[in-house]
């Protein structure tokens, strides 16, 4: 509990090199997470370029706070966990594949790890998906039949935000039925 009530989304970093244990450590954190028939369909790419971080930023809906954030982590959902090579595939946002849900799932699974395990080592994150899937598949070489789930910013916070309002309990949970 102690993670999840810290952790914020934060969007000011300060200028600080994020230790290469403590991004592998965050990064097992991912490795561990669990998903539908263990398929593991997440595979993340690390930004550190400056250039590549500004690309990515702008594809992000021009968020520019995002560039102050040491590293970026761009989290890949790959469909060929579960669709094998011989079938063509493009996806973007209105795909329909059944499939396309279950990678987006399992993904988020492992980010949500990503978050925690970061709060846990007293580094700051945010996760980010405000963008189509062409925008920033190129930028980074991603094939068409890879969809991006989300790119996490992450580095040493320069902020601490009030927490942001939940739904109360009662709201959420509901007993035996749905009514
Ligand atoms: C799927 C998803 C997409 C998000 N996209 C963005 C984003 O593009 N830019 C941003 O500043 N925050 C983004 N956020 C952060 C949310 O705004 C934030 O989690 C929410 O307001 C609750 O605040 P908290 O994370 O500090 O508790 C995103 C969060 C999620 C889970």
């Amino acid at each position: 509990m102690r993670e999840i009530e810290k952790r914020r989304s934060i969007r000011n970093y300060l200028n600080k090199k994020v230790e290469k244990e403590k991004l592998m450590q965050v990064l097992e954190g991912a490795r561990l997470a669990p998903s539908g028939s263990n398929t593991q369909p997440w595979r993340f790419i690390i930004i550190e370029a400056e250039e590549t971080k500004e690309k990515l930023a702008m594809a992000d809906h021009q968020q520019e706070w995002m560039v102050a954030a040491p590293i970026f982590i761009v989290c890949v959902a790959d469909i060929r966990s579960r669709i094998s090579m011989d079938t063509d595939i493009t996806l973007n946002e209105n795909s329909s594949e059944p499939e396309l849900k279950q990678i987006i799932r399992d993904t988020a699974i492992a980010m949500e790890h990503i978050l925690l395990e970061a709060e846990n080592l007293g580094l700051s994150t945010c996760w980010t998906a405000w963008f189509e899937q062409e925008a920033v598949r190129p930028i980074l070489n991603i094939p068409e039949d890879k969809y991006v789930c989300g790119i996490i910013t992450l580095g040493y916070g320069d902020e601490k935000p009030k927490q942001r309002p939940r739904k109360k309990i009662e709201e959420i949970v509901r007993y035996e039925t749905w009514q």
